[in-house]
């Protein structure tokens, strides 16, 4: 397992790329396999999700190379559709197989994915989508069998907002037969990404976008090639990262519109934030103004930002609010702050926030990728040495983040952890 060893107090200055979307790539990646052929994938950010995304592909007959930040996908010859426990547990994305290997092949089994570092992760509402789609669900020894001669049209409702339960509707009502109508649809960029590369291969899609969507079933559809959209959250991560360490940064490829709510935020924190086109031009000196936020789905504050947003608060002149509404245990990172010097009390799902002078460096561990984010920022603001152990975490959504921070000044490096004897 890796470490990394960062030296806090050094401003960033300089410019960094941000890479592809990992959470947009993902379930375009398993969109692929609703049609026999070659897909063509650019910008696709080197992580070990997508690997894991390609690993799983591979065990259902995909054939697949990637070369630098292009991944082709060969899916002539599908001749698997059970994506298996030992991989869906280690990523959740998984499930996203689900409705493409229905609707081409009107068979999936698929493992259900089981809990994560902050509570259980439920799919009822992924199996109520394709179930009304008419499909036929059972649950056996924790995988999901589900079967379907013909998937036809449907009207859902979501109660609550989805991103991979909407993705996963989205993929199997493009070949069934007739009107879906789905309300209460994730609006994430992701979602609207995976739409228009739906649209690319011939599906009918309405409303891409928006809350309501309406897909009019085809008889087939067919590979084709695509751009992935630029990480939203990779952008959000590294303007938290010029507020905690100070300085002038400017990100490239970045779609200042998604990431609105973070935008408004910062700028109310005191960071001058500059977008033109496809560059965000940072400047940050000095302790934030204290924000609250209550994260929310698209385009409310991103829960993926959450963790990030908390290690720039503990250096607030004031007191801030940090709940999360969307997963309300996703405060693993809580505990790791306070070995920081942090002052945080938690009530619920409501973090509060003391803000303080300074960070301490520390030993951290990190639990999952977005608190390892967290650890990493907050090792550059804080003083002395912080070492932040399982970046194998962070490795999962951030394409070689010690490289493009210490390309912007930071003094962080990787070395092995080795255990202690
Ligand atoms: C996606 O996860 C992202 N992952 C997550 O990013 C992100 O945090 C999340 O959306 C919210 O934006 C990918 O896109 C691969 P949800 P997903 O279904 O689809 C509940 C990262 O850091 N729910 O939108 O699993 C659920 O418990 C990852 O890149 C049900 O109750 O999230 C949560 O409270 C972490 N039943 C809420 O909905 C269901 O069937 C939103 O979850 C599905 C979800």
């Amino acid at each position: 397992m890796d470490r990394f060893v960062i030296i806090g107090g050094k401003p960033l200055h300089g410019t960094v790329r941000i890479s592809g979307a990992k959470n947009a790539t993902l379930p375009i990646m398993t969109a692929a396999l609703l049609t026999p052929g070659k897909t063509v994938l650019h910008n696709v950010p080197q992580l070990r999700d997508i690997h894991t995304m390609a690993k799983l592909l591979e065990i259902l007959g995909v054939r697949w190379e990637m070369v630098d930040h292009q991944l082709t996908l060969h899916t002539e010859e599908v001749t698997k559709q059970e994506a298996p426990y030992q991989l869906v547990k280690t990523m959740r994305a998984s499930v996203y197989v689900l409705g493409p290997l229905l609707a081409r092949f009107g068979q999936a089994k698929v493992s259900l994915p089981g809990g994560c570092a902050w509570g259980p992760r439920p799919v009822d509402l992924h199996l109520k989508g394709i179930k009304a789609l008419g499909a036929n669900v059972i649950l056996e020894e924790g995988y999901i069998i589900a079967t379907a001669s013909k998937l036809h049209g449907a009207k859902i409702v979501f109660e609550i907002s989805s991103v991979g339960a909407t993705g996963n509707v989205l993929m199997a009502a493009v070949l069934a037969k007739g009107t879906t109508v789905i309300e209460n649809a994730a609006c994430e960029p992701d979602i609207e990404a995976l739409a228009n590369f739906l649209v690319k291969m011939g599906a009918k899609i309405d409303g891409i976008g928006t809350s309501k969507l309406e897909i009019e079933g085809v008889d087939s559809l067919s590979p084709t090639e695509d751009t992935m959209i630029p990480d939203r959250i990779e952008a959000g991560t590294f303007l938290v990262a010029c507020g905690m360490a100070g300085g002038d940064i400017q990100l490239e490829s970045v779609q200042p519109r998604h990431l609105e709510m973070v935008i408004e935020k910062s700028r109310e924190a005191g960071m001058t934030v500059e977008a033109t086109g496809s560059i965000l031009r940072l400047k940050s000196d000095g302790r934030p103004k204290p924000v609250s936020i209550k994260t929310a789905p698209y385009p409310g504050f991103p829960t993926d930002m959450q963790a990030q947003w908390m290690a720039w608060m503990c250096l607030a002149k004031g007191d801030s609010l940090i709940t999360d509404t969307i997963f309300r245990d996703r405060f693993t990172h809580v505990a790791e702050l306070l070995r920081l010097g942090a002052s945080i009390s938690m009530e619920a799902n409501t973090a509060m926030v003391h803000g303080q002078e300074k960070l301490l460096g520390a030993p951290v561990m990190s639990t999952d990728l977005r608190a390892s984010a967290c650890l990493v920022l907050a090792g550059l603001a804080a003083q002395g040495r912080t070492v932040v152990s399982r970046v194998y975490h962070i490795d999962r959504g951030y394409e070689r983040i010690e490289e493009k921070l210490q390309g912007l000044g930071a003094e962080i490096w990787r070395e092995e952890d080795v255990p202690i004897q």
